[in-house]
């Protein structure tokens, strides 16, 4: 890729051909949604003519802000996580939140989704603003994420973690779930069938029975992104969803992660650390570094920055 001869943004993952992505020639943002199975659907398509990369895809959705961040602050005793941070997130984009370890991303995704609130700033969502999230507010108003450490019941099968996953869109009483009788059977049945929707688009039905606690890292990883997905979320936060992963998984979740924003129309803030497939997946990245917002911008202006190579490079401050 180009950039500066010494830049730090030499991800491999732009000189591999990607397989073709299943949605290609299909609708764009908020195409056919969450119905039908769409690995079934992609049978009857022809394969793409080539590598796809971000730059290829059309422009994100709508453009207006889903969410918004504004001079948010945050601490944990005397260790400033975030200072005074400042973007937003539009509708039906990939924003990439990127820095060096420590800067604050993982912090950033907390508070976004209520984990941590902010000792200063406000957070606008869907055009509500708030000082601070709660989890199950950011929950039900549509923020789904997955963890840099999964986080998954590793007893439990993949079948049953991906069903967790939808319990925020049932609406029967605890009673009738429990008896699985009348309104709860009913419900239960049409979220099966979502989640196994989710299982066939993520392409994981041979180990829908199997414990997660057994399966490979990058595995893992996918189920995660399935349990997210199950939410039907309109804001997927991931970070560092291809941590620990192959190069092959890698293309893999990069796949996966271009489809569900461009067929499902999901908007997805991503923490990654892996600059390729950052600069090949995001629509804008926003560089984070001591807490601090360093840079926003386009791929291409961001791996240009001056203070964004400094960062990466570690030059002395
Ligand atoms: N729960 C916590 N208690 C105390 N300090 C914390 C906590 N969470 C984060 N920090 C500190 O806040 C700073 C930012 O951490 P954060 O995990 O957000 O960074 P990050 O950018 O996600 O790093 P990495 O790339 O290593 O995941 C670090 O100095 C970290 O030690
Ligand atoms: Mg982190």
């Amino acid at each position: 890729m180009s950039g500066p001869a010494d830049s730090p943004f030499s991800g491999t993952f732009r000189e591999v051909d990607h397989p073709p992505l299943k949605g290609e020639g299909r609708t764009a943002n908020g195409g056919p949604g969450w119905g039908g199975s769409h690995a079934a659907n992609a049978e009857a398509l022809p394969p793409p003519p080539g590598p796809l990369t971000r730059s290829d895809l059309p422009p994100p959705g709508g453009g207006e802000v889903l969410l918004s961040i504004e001079n948010v602050s945050l601490s944990f005793g005397g260790i400033k996580a975030l200072t005074e941070v400042s973007f937003d997130v539009a509708a039906g984009e990939i924003r990439a939140i990127i820095g060096p370890n420590g800067a604050g991303k993982t912090s950033m995704l907390n508070v976004i989704n209520g984990f941590y609130h902010p000792r200063q700033g406000r957070i606008t969502f869907k055009g509500r603003t708030r000082p601070a999230m709660r989890p199950y507010e950011a929950a039900r108003g549509g923020i789904a994420r997955t963890f840099q450490n999964v986080a998954l019941f590793r007893g439990m099968s993949v079948l049953d973690n991906i069903m967790a996953g939808r319990t925020l869109r049932m609406s029967s009483g605890f009673f009738w779930q429990i008896v699985r009788f009348g309104p709860a059977l009913a419900e239960e049945v049409a979220h099966r069938r979502k989640v196994e929707d989710i299982i066939d688009f993520l392409e994981i039905p041979h180990i829908r029975k199997i414990p997660v606690g057994r399966l490979p890292y990058g595995l893992q990883k996918r189920v995660e992104l399935a349990r997210a997905l199950a939410m039907e979320p309109d804001l997927l936060l991931l970070d560092e969803p291809m941590a620990g992963m192959n190069l092959e998984e890698k293309e893999d979740m990069s796949r996966y992660i271009l489809d569900i924003n461009r067929e499902f129309g999901t908007t997805i803030a991503l923490i990654e650390h892996d600059m390729g497939v950052v600069m090949d997946l995001s629509d804008r990245v926003v560089v984070l570094d001591y807490g601090r917002k360093i840079a926003d911008g386009t791929p291409d202006e961001v791996k240009r920055d001056t203070k964004v190579i400094d960062a990466y490079l570690g030059v002395a401050r």
